[in-house]
């Protein structure tokens, strides 16, 4: 999800007004908690290209949590209009992704321990990033901020993608001390995909696709764990439409960085001031790996594509993602906060009022978002800290110490 919300609000002046209910400043929003849709089932929400279930019940979540924003500033501030809720909520909804993005997400994908191979079950530094806001003044250094191609080609994470959903029965009322849902069904997610994903989100409901989510590992970021639907997948355009023809997304996103003259492996660590490989074994020791990159590059490292290059490497212990990527995740998620003057000079009462600054400062992790929403259903199925464990994993300390700065395992 966009941290600037435009996933939510949408990125055009057009796409902002369909999104918005002009009342009370809040957003459109169905009866049953759910995305509304247009009359050809497309999700009237900020982004609607190339999503699934999923993506929309994230953002179905933070639409309720815009409106009961609305709601907040609307009990404190009564003079507030229509205008001015929306936009004080834009604000305050806006910072809280992109705080969940920094501290909560970002730093659980760094842990290998919450991520699996396809078809297993299991689960996928706060503090240092968090300080970055409240600086007084925005740091661009030298370069107006923007999401560089070379964040996006790290971000390309296909292989967290499932094969299939996996659906878990929350009907068993009584659950005092946790179990774990059964699991009721499996859908491929050919089938949670588009408008055919958005109508079987309907039936399926918000709290059970929450729990399930919740309980269902994300897939590792390594070689040959691609989802196997996304090799013939079809895409959307802009307005959700399908596009006719079918993509392999896999081959695609290696093409995709050739075409945009994406530096290749070697060089994007040089351009990061780290150490070029100069043979196969200097980035894995699994043989497997090696054999097959000789029958693809030979012994010509400087070929080796990003993309293969970031899952190939051998990772450092307890990462989930590789080293190279690593580096760009760090810079970016630093730099989107201290470039940005809603996080810096404009992070005042002023800006956000009063309450919506405390909402901002209250709301950690995904996990009080969900807990504002649906308090009964996380007392009863979230057993873990943050919701993007494994919900099933038992509750951690806050660990203060950044993931890459923890002694091995
Ligand atoms: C059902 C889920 C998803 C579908 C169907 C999907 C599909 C696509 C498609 C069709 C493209 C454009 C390919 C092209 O023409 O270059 C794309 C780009 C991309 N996707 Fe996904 N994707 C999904 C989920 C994700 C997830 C979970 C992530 C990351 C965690 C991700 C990250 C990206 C990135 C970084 C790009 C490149 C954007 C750019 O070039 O500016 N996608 N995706």
């Amino acid at each position: 999800m966009n941290r600037d919300g435009s996933v939510i609000y949408g990125n055009n002046e057009e796409g902002m007004r369909r999104v918005r209910a002009f009342k009370e400043g809040k957003l459109r929003i169905g009866g049953d908690g759910l995305l509304e849709h247009d009359e050809k089932w497309i999700p009237i929400s900020g982004d609607v290209r190339n999503c699934w279930a999923g993506f929309s019940l994230l953002q179905a979540l933070f639409i309720r949590e815009h409106n009961a924003v609305c709601d907040m500033l609307k009990e404190h501030y009564p003079d507030l209009d229509d205008e001015k809720l929306y936009r004080y909520a834009r604000l305050v909804t806006s910072a809280v992704i992109a705080k969940i993005h920094t501290i909560d997400w970002t730093v659980e994908l760094w842990d290998e321990g919450q991520l699996r191979f396809k078809d297993l079950f299991g689960h996928i530094c706060g503090p240092v990033l968090s300080g970055l806001v409240g600086l007084r003044k925005p740091n661009d250094h030298g370069v107006p901020y923007s999401l560089t191609e070379e964040f996006s080609s790290v971000y390309k994470m296909h292989s967290l993608l499932p094969d299939k959903v996996i659906l878990r029965d929350i009907t068993n009322s009584a659950n005092p001390n946790y179990e774990c849902p059964p699991v009721s069904q499996e859908v491929p997610m050919t089938e949670m995909t588009g408008k055919e994903g958005e109508r079987r989100m309907s039936k399926i409901g918000m709290e059970q696709m929450l729990v399930s989510m919740g309980h269902q590992a994300s897939g590792a970021v390594t070689l040959w764990n691609y989802p196997s639907w996304m090799r013939n997948l079809i895409p959307h355009d802009i307005n959700g439409e399908e596009v006719p023809d079918p993509v392999d997304m896999a081959a695609l996103e290696i093409y995709r960085g050739r075409e945009r003259g994406v530096a290749r492996y070697n060089e994007f660590r040089r351009n990061l001031l780290m150490i070029p490989i100069s043979k196969w074994e200097d980035l894995t020791d699994d043989c497997e790996v090696i054999e097959a990159l000789i029958e693809v590059y030979g012994e010509d490292v400087e070929k080796l594509d990003l993309l293969v290059g970031l899952q190939a490497e051998k990772k450092i212990k307890r990462f989930a993602i590789s080293e190279t990527a690593f580096f760009i995740f760090l810079l970016i998620a630093s730099r989107r906060l201290e470039a940005d003057r809603f996080f810096t000079t404009n992070f005042n009462p002023k800006t956000y009022t009063e309450k919506g600054l405390e909402w901002v400062n209250k709301t950690e992790p995904l996990k009080d978002v969900i807990d504002r929403h649906f308090p009964d259903m996380t007392a009863k199925w979230m057993r873990c800290s943050s919701a993007f464990s494994v919900w099933s994993a038992p509750p951690d300390k806050t660990n203060y110490i950044p993931l890459y700065l923890r002694p091995a395992t």
